[in-house]
């Protein structure tokens, strides 16, 4: 007997899910923060184009081959390619899915926990970063807190896909990807009416290209992988619950237009407010829990904004995870012929419990260093460095010399037919990316990340 496989209940729920998996603490905590770093505008720019380079056509690549195979990433390479080498490819972005979702949701777990500090009134008087730094400092630092929120933040997202593809992913997006834009618009127009402001607006527009050097310019390629979520299956999963019938190039563009916008938009919120107060950009990871507390605090109403801030960052995260996970349960079901529950149960425990290191990483486990970096430190590197480029190049590997190339222009012209009509030059173009442009690039960064080049 044939399971019927799970699918999405329109193009739209598609579309908010796929965009909630890419929106995340990469456009809200991250974006922002190595923006800040890398010179504001000048980065941008550069980011831009590396999305519409890279990021776009592997999207492309990668919702492709899960809407043509509706499988997993280890089912979808076994359908496509006779050999093993690429079915590992499919087995690394499991591996991926396990490892980045083990320490994505501490961080989740941290935004959870500022959203209940916020609502106890522990984050209102910050008289300087300095101090909202040390509460940082002391709330990751706290065992019971670290891993309260670990388990309360992983709990909530197996609630979500234990209730499967429609049910659980699908409905969960539409209900939270409105609310996520509507907290983003409440906080620019708090950011822009600020005085001040138009120096923050400054800063996200008016290119300083002093600050572009080779290294920036891998950081903003590095960046459009893990903001688009690709290069572990996670597209390639939500594209197997595709229908034929709806297009896979104007679907990828809606995903990249919505996350480009909101990290734009969190840029915006963000960096108004930042320098309205007179604090440093360029504040690296601890702009979020440590800067933005202190802006806060000196706001009126501020007490507000936070909570609706580290909600927003909450969503952001939630929305994410359930992908990462997804990926993980597909293969087991897809492959392995467990029902959704117990895949969601077992291996969603198995990944909880690969996190508890990654939180005792900040408290307990501090100390303890592997080549210098702590356990949360490891997990992140290996996985967002090394894995999702590697897995990005494979993709484009693929899609552009492996698979034949007539069946790939078959593939991806069901359902965009129009399209193709319309602008006939798009098939040349973008098989030239996923051919040469993106394979040359991810491998420069992939060279980098490993300290090569
Ligand atoms: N895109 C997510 C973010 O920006 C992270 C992510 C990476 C999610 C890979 C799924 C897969 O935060």
């Amino acid at each position: 007997m044939t399971k019927i496989r799970e699918a999405w209940g329109s193009r739209f729920g598609f579309i908010l899910a796929a965009a909630g998996s890419a929106v995340g603490l990469g456009n809200i905590w991250k974006f922002p923060y190595i923006a800040g770093e890398n010179g504001g505008a000048a980065f941008i720019f550069i980011y831009l184009v590396c999305i519409a380079i890279i990021g776009f056509p592997v999207l492309i690549a990668e919702v492709l081959i899960g809407r043509t195979t509706q499988r997993n990433p280890v089912g979808a390479f076994s359908a496509l390619a006779k050999s093993k080498l690429w079915v590992s490819v499919g087995f690394l972005g499991v591996i991926a899915g396990f490892m980045i979702l083990s320490f994505y949701s501490v961080i989740g777990g941290w935004t959870l926990g500022y959203v209940v500090e916020t609502l106890k009134g522990s984050l209102s008087n910050f008289q300087s970063p300095d101090e909202a730094g040390t509460l940082f400092g002391s709330l990751v630092g706290n065992v019971s807190w670290g891993l309260g929120f670990h388990t309360l933040f992983f709990a909530m997202v197996m609630g979500i896909v234990i209730r499967g593809v429609q049910g659980g992913i699908e409905r969960s997006s539409k209900i939270m990807m409105p609310i996520l834009v509507s907290i983003l618009v409440i906080l620019i127009i708090r950011g822009v009416t600020l005085d001040g402001a138009s120096e923050g607006l400054a800063f996200l527009w008016v290119p300083d290209w002093s600050k572009i050097n080779g290294q920036a310019i891998l950081i903003a390629l590095g960046h459009a992988f893990f903001t688009l979520s690709l290069g572990m299956g996670a597209m390639l999963t939500y594209g197997s619950y595709m229908s034929k019938k709806d297009s896979v190039i104007s679907s990828s563009a809606q995903i990249v237009f919505l996350d480009t916008l909101i990290a734009i938009m969190a840029g915006v919120a963000i960096f108004t407010a930042v320098f309205a107060s007179g604090l440093d950009p360029a504040a690296g990871p601890g702009l979020i829990f440590q800067t933005l507390p202190a802006v806060f605090s000196t706001m009126p109403g501020g007490t507000y904004f936070s909570f609706l801030f580290f909600l927003l960052l909450a969503i952001a995260a939630l929305t994410s995870a359930i992908s990462l996970l997804e990926v993980v349960v597909a293969y087991f079901v897809d492959e392995k012929g467990w029902n959704r529950k117990g895949a969601v149960l077992i291996f969603g425990g198995s990944i909880f419990l690969l996190g508890v290191p990654s939180a005792l990483s900040f408290n307990l486990l501090a100390d303890a260093k592997i080549f210098d970096k702590t356990f949360f430190d490891v997990v992140d590197f290996l996985a967002s460095n090394v894995l999702l480029p590697f897995g990005g190049l494979m993709i484009a590997v693929f899609v552009g010399w492996i698979w034949s190339t007539t069946a790939v222009l078959e593939a991806v012209k069901e359902g965009a037919e129009e399209l193709f009509e319309s602008y006939p030059w798009f098939e040349g173009i973008w098989m030239l990316f996923l051919k040469f442009v993106a394979p040359i690039l991810i491998t420069l960064v992939l060279l980098n990340s490993l300290g090569i080049v």
